[in-house]
């Protein structure tokens, strides 16, 4: 099969150094990529499907209903995908761009593996290369002869930018148009709406948005040698008004100690460690936060509720 992985994964003292210094901050903060191991990238699947969690649906329909717009917005060049996640959404896009090449870029090794797999049969006269790394702290794409010369369009859907705050998001955005080298980006943004039906869609009735959480502790043991007990922590999504975002947390259900790579952490009860934020935007919001960026959104695509836009945003200068 044309597909071609290249792994740049933060090495296992860099992943120590991470959960030290979220394990420090106050309150205590984990970068929400360690949510994506393969079990986490399978669950987040799982979370799709629910029935609250619309944000999904929301976004794919909007793509297959525009697919013939954004494609003649788009024009030619490599199409390069900011966490591809189950490829669910990218797939109209190929379809009618078809670009000699589909770069996609996550965390999680299982879910490039899977996702490029299923591409490959979909889309066979596309390359397929998949590049394994926290995109935040990428600064240049790998030097690679699929990418080389050709114009590049990025793809960054789910709403992933909302897991950073407000100047991470800035630096990231920032930073993938360097990535871009001049090209364009297409950016999917849920939008702020009723407070009750956002914590529902990041807090289910099946329970799977928790086991998607408490998993992260399960990774931690994992890959740091941990003794957390993961029952030992509840799973909170809080909608915060002033920020304009969904909080998530784990919380400590009683004081304990925890081991992880060879230092003990105290938890009291009750104290809670931030697994996720997901920041909502309004369409005010995103063009503020394009501009500080260096983006300037030439075009919004949205459901009729306007609670879910697709953003077309191109180098401010
Ligand atoms: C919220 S999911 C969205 C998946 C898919 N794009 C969608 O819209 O359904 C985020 C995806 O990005 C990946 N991811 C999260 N943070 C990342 C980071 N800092 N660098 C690379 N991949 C990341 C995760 O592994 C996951 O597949």
């Amino acid at each position: 099969m044309n597909i071609e992985l290249i792994d740049l994964q933060p090495a296992v003292a860099d992943l120590v150094q991470l959960v030290w210094d979220g394990l420090q901050h106050q309150p205590r903060q984990l970068p929400a990529w360690l949510l994506y191991d393969a079990e986490g990238s399978r669950l987040f699947s799982q979370i799709c499907e629910q029935p609250e969690y619309s944000l999904t649906r929301t976004e794919i329909a909007l793509l297959e209903k525009h697919a013939d717009d954004i494609a003649n917005t788009a024009g030619s060049g490599v199409v390069v995908e900011f966490g591809i996640g189950n490829a669910r959404k990218v797939d109209p896009l190929l379809a009618k761009i078809q670009p000699p090449a589909f770069v996609a870029l996550d965390i999680s090794r299982s879910a490039l593996e899977q996702s490029l797999a299923g591409l490959a049969t979909s889309h066979p006269s596309t390359a397929m290369v998949g590049i394994c790394c926290d995109h935040s702290s990428l600064t240049d794409l790998p030097d690679h002869p699929r990418l080389n010369g050709q114009r590049r369009i990025g793809f960054f859907p789910g709403s992933s930018l909302g897991n950073f705050l407000h100047d991470d998001a800035v630096r990231v955005l920032r930073q993938f148009r360097q990535l871009l080298a001049g090209g364009p980006l297409l950016l999917g943004l849920d939008q702020p709406r009723d407070p009750i039906a956002l914590e529902a869609a990041y807090d289910d009735a099946a329970g799977v948005s928790a086991a998607f959480a408490r998993n992260l502790l399960c990774r931690l043991n994992k890959d740091l040698q941990g003794t957390i007990d993961p029952q030992q922590f509840q799973y909170q999504a809080t909608w915060q008004d002033a920020e304009q975002r969904i909080e998530m947390a784990l919380v400590s259900a009683c004081e304990q100690t925890i081991d992880l790579a060879g230092e003990t952490w105290t938890f009291q009860a009750n104290e809670r460690m931030i697994t996720e934020h997901s920041v909502k935007y309004s369409p005010a919001a995103a063009a503020d936060l394009a501009a500080q960026s260096g983006w300037c959104i030439k075009q919004r695509w949205h459901d009729c509720d306007d609670s879910f836009s697709l953003h077309w945003l191109e180098p401010a200068d």
